[in-house]
C-alpha cells in the first residue's frame, strides 16, 4: 500500500515538471517566433489580444490552431516560426502538440 503510494506521488510530481517545462516552451515560443515574438504584434492594440479572446470565448482552440497554421489577414501563418524555435526542437514537440501547449499557456497567462 504504502509503495503504491508512493509510486501514485511520484507520477503526479512527473506530470506537474512536464507541464510547467510545457509552460517554459510556450512562453520561448511566445517571447521568440518570428525573431521579435507573437507579442510584439498580439500584446498592441488593435491587434486581437490573443489571452482576452481565449479567456473570453471568442477564441476556441479550433480556430487558434487554424489561424496559426493557416494565417488570416495581417496575421503571417506562424507554424514554421513556432516550430523554429530552438526549444520548440529541443522539446521535440510536434506541430499539434506545441499549438495545444501554446493555447494553454495563453489561456492562464497573467
Ligand atoms: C506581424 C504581426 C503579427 C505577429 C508577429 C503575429 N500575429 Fe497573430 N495576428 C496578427 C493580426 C494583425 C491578426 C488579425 C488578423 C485578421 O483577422 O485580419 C492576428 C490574428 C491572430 C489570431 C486570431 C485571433 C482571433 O481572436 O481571431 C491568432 C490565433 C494569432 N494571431 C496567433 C499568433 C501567434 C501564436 C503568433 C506567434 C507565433 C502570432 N499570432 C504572431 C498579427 C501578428
Amino acid at each position: 500500500m504504502k509503495k503504491l503510494l508512493v509510486a501514485a506521488a511520484l507520477i503526479a510530481l512527473s506530470g506537474q515538471a512536464f507541464a510547467n517545462e510545457d509552460a517554459d516552451v510556450a512562453k520561448k515560443v511566445y517571447n521568440q517566433a518570428f525573431g521579435r515574438g507573437c507579442g510584439a504584434c498580439h500584446d498592441v492594440s488593435p491587434n486581437p489580444n490573443l489571452v482576452k479572446n481565449i479567456n473570453e470565448g471568442t477564441l476556441d482552440e479550433k480556430k487558434f490552431a487554424e489561424v496559426v497554421k493557416e494565417g488570416r489577414g495581417g496575421m503571417p501563418k506562424a507554424i514554421g516560426a513556432i516550430m523554429a524555435v530552438p526549444a520548440v526542437q529541443k522539446a521535440g514537440l510536434t506541430e499539434d502538440q506545441i499549438i495545444d501547449v501554446l493555447y494553454k499557456y495563453l489561456k492562464h497567462k497573467k
